[in-house]
C-alpha cells in the first residue's frame, strides 16, 4: 500500500468509538427529524467519514447515493459544498429527500405557515377528499375529516417546492395520527380499545410538526450560507434526487469520485418494510407533487414497494440465480448449502438479494471515476437463527470486481423500533462500515 492510502486509511481508523456509535448524537438533528424514515443513516457517524475521504480526495466531489433513503448522506455531503445526486424506489423516499435538499427561503416559509393555518382553521367542511379500500380500518373519521382540511390546504398552494414541504409534514402526520402502530414499520393496527380512547387530532401534530420544521430547515440552510455554499438564492453545486430502482439503473450520465450508502439488508419483506412504513402517507400525497417519472403501481397493495425492492421479486430462476452467485460468494454458497427444505426455501431469499445486490453494483460501478472510494455502511442479519454475513458477502463480491477492501470501521447500533424477537437484537447490534478503492 502507497503511503499516501496507508496516512488515509489511519485517519479514517482514528475516527473514535464514540463518533462511530454516534454517543453524541441528538435525534433531534435536522437531517433524521423531518420525517421519521426506517433505518436512517447517523448523520454525525457519516460526517467525519464523508469529510476524511473527500480531504483523500483532495479535488470537487460528487457524491452518490444509490439507496438514497432518507437522504442524510446526501445532506452531509452539502454541509461540505459537495454535488450530490440520490436515487430511491421508494416515492416517499424521494418526496422527503427533494425537501432535505432544496432551498427554501425562511422568510417565504414562516409566511407558508401563516397562510396555511389560517386556511385549514377557516375550513369547516366535513368533506374526505380520499377514499381507499381499508381507510376506515386506517384512520378514524375525525382523522379522516382533518387530513382532508389538510389536504384542501396544501392542495390551494401554488408552489410546488412549498407543497412538497407540507406534504412532508403531512407524511409525518399522518404516521403519528392513523391507527398504524409506530413502534414497528410493518402495517399493524393498534388494538381498538385504544384506538377509542386515544386523543389525538392531526391538526394540532400537523401544526406543530409544520412549526418543527421550518426550524429544522431554516437551521439547516443556515449552516449552508454560513459555510459559504448558497448564492443568488441557490445552493452553489448540484443537488439532485430521482426515483429509480437502482437494480435496473441509474439515472443520470453523471460520474462520482464518492460513494456513501447503506443498502437495505434484505429484511425489507419481514422487518425494515421501507413500503409498508410508505403506504399510508402516500395514499394522500398526489404522484404529480412527487415525481412524474415513476413507474411503480406503488398503491396497488401494501407490499408493492417492498416487493420491488432488492431482493423483493422473483424474476429467473433461483438454480441459475445459485449458480451465478454462488461464483461470486463463497460465504453466501456456505450459508445457503447448509440448509434443507423448507429452511433452505428461506435461505433462498438471501440468494435473490444478494444477486439483485450484485447486479445493483454492476450498474452503479460505471458511474464511479478511477481512484473513487465506496463506503457501504452494512449489517449482518439472521435467517434461520444463524448470520447471514452481508458483510463478507459484500467485500466478496467487490473482490470479484478485483476491488479490495480499502478499510473498515464497526459501529454498535441502538434501534429503539427494531423487534427483539426472531434472534434480531443479537445479530443487528453492530452495523460496518466499508470502504473501498476503485483503482482501475
Ligand atoms: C437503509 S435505507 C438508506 C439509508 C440512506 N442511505 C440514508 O442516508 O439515510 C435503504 C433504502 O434503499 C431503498 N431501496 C431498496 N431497494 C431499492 C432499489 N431496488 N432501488 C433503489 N432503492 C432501493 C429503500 O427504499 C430504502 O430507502
Amino acid at each position: 500500500m502507497s503511503k499516501i492510502n496507508k496516512h488515509i486509511k489511519s485517519t479514517i481508523n482514528s475516527i473514535s468509538s464514540e463518533v462511530l456509535n454516534g454517543e453524541n448524537y441528538s435525534r433531534s438533528d435536522f437531517a433524521r427529524s423531518i420525517l421519521n424514515y426506517p433505518a436512517m443513516m447517523v448523520p454525525s457517524v457519516q460526517e467525519p467519514i464523508i469529510q476524511k475521504l473527500s480531504e483523500a480526495l483532495n479535488t470537487e466531489v460528487s457524491l452518490f447515493d444509490p439507496f438514497t433513503g432518507a437522504s442524510n448522506t446526501l445532506v452531509t455531503g452539502m454541509k461540505y459544498g459537495m454535488n450530490v445526486f440520490g436515487q430511491d424506489i421508494n416515492p416517499l423516499s424521494i418526496l422527503l429527500s427533494q425537501v432535505k435538499t432544496t432551498f427554501y427561503n425562511a422568510e417565504e416559509l414562516n409566511e407558508l405557515e401563516i397562510r396555511v393555518c389560517n386556511n385549514i382553521q377557516n375550513d369547516k367542511s366535513k368533506k374526505i377528499e380520499i377514499s381507499f379500500v381499508n381507510i376506515n380500518k386506517w384512520f378514524t373519521k375525525e382523522i379522516q375529516i382533518e387530513l382532508s382540511r389538510i389536504y384542501r390546504a396544501i392542495r390551494r398552494e401554488v408552489n410546488k417546492d412549498m407543497r412538497k414541504f407540507l406534504w412532508v409534514a403531512m407524511a409525518e402526520t399522518i404516521r403519528l395520527t392513523s391507527n398504524d402502530r409506530t413502534s414497528t414499520f410493518k402495517m399493524h393496527m393498534r388494538p381498538i380499545e385504544e384506538i377509542n380512547s386515544r386523543q389525538v387530532s392531526a391538526l394540532r401534530t400537523f401544526f406543530s410538526v409544520m412549526t418543527k420544521n421550518v426550524k429544522n430547515i431554516n437551521d439547516f440552510i443556515s449552516i449552508l450560507i454560513q459555510n459559504g455554499h448558497i448564492k443568488n438564492g441557490q445552493y452553489i453545486k448540484q443537488a439532485k434526487v430521482v426515483w429509480g430502482d437502482t437494480n435496473s439503473n441509474i439515472k443520470t450520465n453523471q460520474t462520482f469520485n464518492l460513494l456513501v450508502t447503506s443498502p437495505p439488508y434484505g429484511d425489507n419483506q419481514t422487518t425494515v418494510t421501507y413500503g409498508q412504513f410508505s403506504y399510508l402517507p402516500l395514499q394522500w400525497i398526489p404522484v404529480e407533487d412527487i415525481d412524474n417519472n415513476i413507474e411503480l403501481e406503488y398503491l396497488k397493495s401494501t407490499q408493492e414497494i417492498d416487493g420491488k425492492s432488492l431482493g423483493g421479486r422473483i424474476k429467473e430462476d433461483i438454480k441459475i440465480i445459485e449458480e451465478k452467485i454462488f461464483e461470486k460468494s463463497n460465504t453466501l454458497k456456505k450459508f445457503v448449502c447448509q440448509f434443507k427444505d423448507n429452511e433452505r426455501k428461506k435461505a433462498e431469499k438471501v440468494s435473490r438479494f444478494i444477486y439483485e445486490l450484485d447486479n445493483s453494483i454492476d450498474k452503479m460501478m460505471p458511474h464511479m471515476r478511477e481512484n473513487s472510494f465506496l463506503a457501504w455502511t452494512i449489517g449482518n442479519r439472521n435467517v434461520n437463527k444463524k448470520v447471514v454475513r452481508n458483510d463478507l458477502i459484500l467485500s466478496e463480491l467487490f473482490l470479484f470486481r478485483n476491488i479490495d477492501l480499502f478499510t473498515g470501521l464497526e459501529r454498535d447500533i441502538l434501534s429503539k423500533r427494531m423487534p427483539t424477537k426472531n434472534n434480531f437484537s443479537n445479530t443487528m447490534s453492530k452495523e460496518s462500515i466499508l470502504i473501498y478503492k476503485k483503482t482501475t
